[in-house]
């Protein structure tokens, strides 16, 4: 793996243990903010609770005096103990003077204010930050109010308490959910490693590497079998192309063989004129044979590499190639029939239409015995175009009909490449139409006798 820094999977961990964590503060501070408000409820509770028995027994029933007591408040707290606080507490006149306090409070009582009166809020006496509540006495005596206190500092420290609590908490649901995220972006992207260690792997020049089954996600497992698909695709244009150079090459060498056989004969011994004359035709024979080969392999090449645009009419096409081969059909007594309308036209280069007619008639010739006709049929399909060679010959074995397209395969024992054919015709028809967006291919529909080679393109 490399540097981590911008991996899909630091980058995964982060913002899932991002988004995990601050949604663990959130949810924890508003728990933080709810437990304050309940604990300070609990404090107001308690003091009211307090300053109502207060009430009870601030005002002597024999004398009328007002007294308070000095003992503590107890505070529950809320996990259960029970606080023993300071009383802070002043009784008040309904004209505002203050008429009893308790120790804690003497001559330290806060001046009067109507709005204290039923209320829990918060007052500082002599520095000491102080809860206090405000409760009406009744009507039959002078006070007019009770002011009863303590001291802030344990509701703080119940506070800070249970704020560390939940800090403490907080911190561990934030290294859990790191642990966690970071878990998961491993399990998202564990499969993500494999398809890119096979991608390096192919990319070194093995194609036997493949992804193979993974888990995960599905659009990881997707990913994983186009992958694989496109290796093996790959894999096998390697195959072909290897086995194409190879046959290539092969091809080459038998004309070649012959003809320096042939040299090497006549050089041998001085020969007669016409020994000279014979060993020079053969070896005529070989170069055509090797010109024929050159040719072929440099249609082929074209085909694959550049498909020149263009439109070009059947009719042409057909008649220019009928042109050309009238005299071998003639010298085979075969007639070429063509039955092609003249506005027919489809998206070709008219040279690449003429060269795959042209491969297919001959081999039609070649294939038509005496005294029957080769039939040159155009049809227009919807938005494509057909145009079929017939011939009344010994047709192809349908499990050939693949096979016959591949570059330098013969299926004639006697068409061997002593007899001139490269072996290549069908391949370059096929190559020239796929190159234009077409097809070709033998009909294998066809009921014989003979054979029916189709070509289809897209009209023009
Ligand atoms: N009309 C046909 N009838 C019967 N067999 C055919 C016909 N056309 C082609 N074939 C078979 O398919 C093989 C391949 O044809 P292809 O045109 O590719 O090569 P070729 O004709 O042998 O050589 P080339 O065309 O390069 O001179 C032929 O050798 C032949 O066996
Ligand atoms: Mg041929």
């Amino acid at each position: 793996m490399p540097a981590t820094q911008g991996t899909l999977r630091a980058r995964l961990t982060r913002v899932l243990a991002g988004t995990l964590g601050a949604t663990v503060l959130i949810a924890g501070g508003a728990l933080l903010a709810a437990q304050s408000h309940t604990l300070e409820r609990q404090l107001d509770a308690s003091l009211r609770a307090h300053a109502r028995s207060e009430i009870e027994t601030a005002i002597d029933r024999s004398d009328h005096r007002a007294h308070l007591h000095d003992d503590a408040v107890d505070v529950s707290h809320s996990a259960g103990r029970t606080l023993a606080l300071t009383k802070y507490a002043a009784l008040y006149a309904r004209d505002g003077a203050v008429l009893a306090t308790t120790r804690s409070l003497r001559g330290h009582a806060p001046p009067w204010r109507r709005a204290w009166l039923d209320a829990a809020f918060d007052v500082t006496v002599r520095g000491v930050a102080l809860r206090a509540v405000v409760l009406p006495m009744g009507t039959e005596t002078d006070a007019r109010a009770l002011l009863l206190a303590v001291p802030r500092d344990a509701l703080n420290a119940a506070l800070r308490a249970q704020a560390l609590l939940a800090l403490g908490l907080l911190a561990l649901a934030l290294a859990i959910a790191t642990a966690l995220a970071a878990q998961l972006a491993r399990w998202l992207t564990r499969d993500l490693d494999a398809i890119a260690r096979t991608a390096r792997e192919v990319s070194q020049g093995d194609l036997d590497a493949r992804v193979g089954k993974v888990g995960g996600v599905a659009e990881v497992r997707s990913l994983a079998v186009d992958l694989d698909a496109m290796i093996a695709r790959l894999a096998g244009l390697v195959a072909t192309q290897r086995r194409f150079v190879s046959d290539a090459a092969h091809e080459l060498r038998a004309p070649l063989t012959s003809l320096r056989g042939e040299l090497e004969l006549a050089l041998r011994r001085p020969r007669t004129a016409d020994e000279y004359r014979a060993a020079l035709a053969r070896a005529h024979d070989d170069v055509l044979a090797l010109g024929a080969l050159a040719d072929d392999l440099l249609a082929l090449a074209r085909a694959r590499t550049n498909a020149d645009d263009g439109s070009a009419s059947v009719a042409e096409a057909a008649a220019r190639v009928a042109a050309m081969l009238r005299a071998r059909a003639d010298e085979r007594r075969v007639a070429l029939a063509l039955e092609v309308p003249d506005a027919l036209c489809v998206r070709c280069a008219p040279r690449d239409l003429e060269r795959a007619l042209r491969n297919l008639v001959e081999n039609a010739l070649r294939h038509a015995p005496a005294d029957t006709a080769v039939t040159v049929r155009a049809e227009a399909h919807g938005e494509s175009v057909t145009v079929s060679v017939r011939d009344r010959g010994e047709g192809v074995a349908l499990e050939q009909a693949e096979r016959i397209f591949e570059p330098f395969v013969r299926l004639d024992p006697a068409r061997n490449r002593d007899a001139g054919g490269t072996g290549l015709g069908l391949a370059i028809v096929r190559e020239l139409c796929r190159a234009h967006g077409g097809d070709a291919s033998l009909d294998v529909h066809h009921e014989g006798p003979g054979a029916r080679f189709v070509i289809t393109l897209r009209s023009a």
